[in-house]
């Protein structure tokens, strides 16, 4: 390769190109062409680098053309887990999607992640997700006198539960999951891998009093294996096979 090939691009060299954004809206409060609640599709056209993401193509929407339009974000960078929403019929997040990767010559559809109430636009009221992740106690239970240094484990005990670990609660899993979708009860795919965090933890005490939570009708038995969770996660987690190892500790009441 020579030097020219290595020479960086301009910014203003990079080629543009005019994608479609078809986005599910609903504005509890209507306005002069929909009634209060009505969800409506709404097109709109952006000029944007095939790099970009699809963060920074909603924000040219809302900075330029309809500053009405809501969704959430905070990070833009994959770790706060505030923008999922379902892309082309996928859950991704908005900052880690590239318009490249989208297929741009067609009209990119965005809805609010499923199976959880539209407040409003892309924003969806996230209680109920959490409620779930309540109800498994995700904090460390220990008992005796508060050690007067940090609690030590091996490397070996560390990497049971390292995959979990990484879960930024986007709820991209939860609501790819069909089961979530229709059961109204069920407590999802995320809560189990918070649970899982905590249950394969060398230091904790309370993985029995979690795995009773999980064995309860609205718990980990619901789980099909379809794996929507495994592939919806952003962060690459092997959220089914955390599933199955939850359902394997009660099965053979073997943590
Ligand atoms: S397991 Fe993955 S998809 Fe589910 S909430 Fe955590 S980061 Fe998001
Ligand atoms: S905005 Fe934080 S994860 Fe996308």
């Amino acid at each position: 390769m020579t030097a020219v090939d290595d020479a960086p691009i301009a910014v203003d060299e990079v080629p543009t190109l005019t994608v479609t954004l078809r986005i599910r809206r609903m504005n509890p409060e209507g306005n002069a062409d929909h009634a209060p609640g009505e969800d409506y599709w709404e097109e709109f056209q952006v000029e944007a680098h095939a790099t970009d993401r699809l963060l920074d193509a909603l924000h040219k929407v809302k900075w330029e053309q309809d500053g009405t339009l809501a969704f959430r974000r905070s990070c833009a960078h994959g770790v706060c887990g505030s923008d999922a929403m379902r892309i082309n019929a996928r859950n991704r997040l908005a900052c880690k999607t590239l318009l490249k990767d989208l297929n741009p010559a067609k009209p990119i559809l965005v809805e609010p992640i499923a199976g959880l109430p539209v407040e409003k636009d892309l924003i969806v009221d996230m209680e109920p997700f959490f409620a779930s992740y309540r109800q498994i106690m995700p904090f460390l239970m220990t008992s005796g006198p508060t050690p007067e240094r940090e609690r030590l484990q091996t490397p070996a005990q560390r990497e049971r539960f390292e995959d979990t670990t990484k879960c930024i609660m986007c709820a991209a899993c939860t609501t790819a999951c069909p089961v979530f979708w229709t059961d109204g009860q069920y407590f999802g795919p995320q809560a189990i891998i918070g649970a899982h965090r905590f249950i394969f933890d060398s230091r904790d005490e309370g993985q029995w009093d979690r795995l009773e939570i999980l064995n309860d009708t609205a718990g980990v038995w619901k789980c099909r294996t379809t794996f929507n969770c495994t592939e919806a996660c952003p962060r690459g987690i092997e959220v089914t096979k955390a599933i199955s190892e939850v359902k394997r500790a009660l099965n053979t009441g073997k943590i």
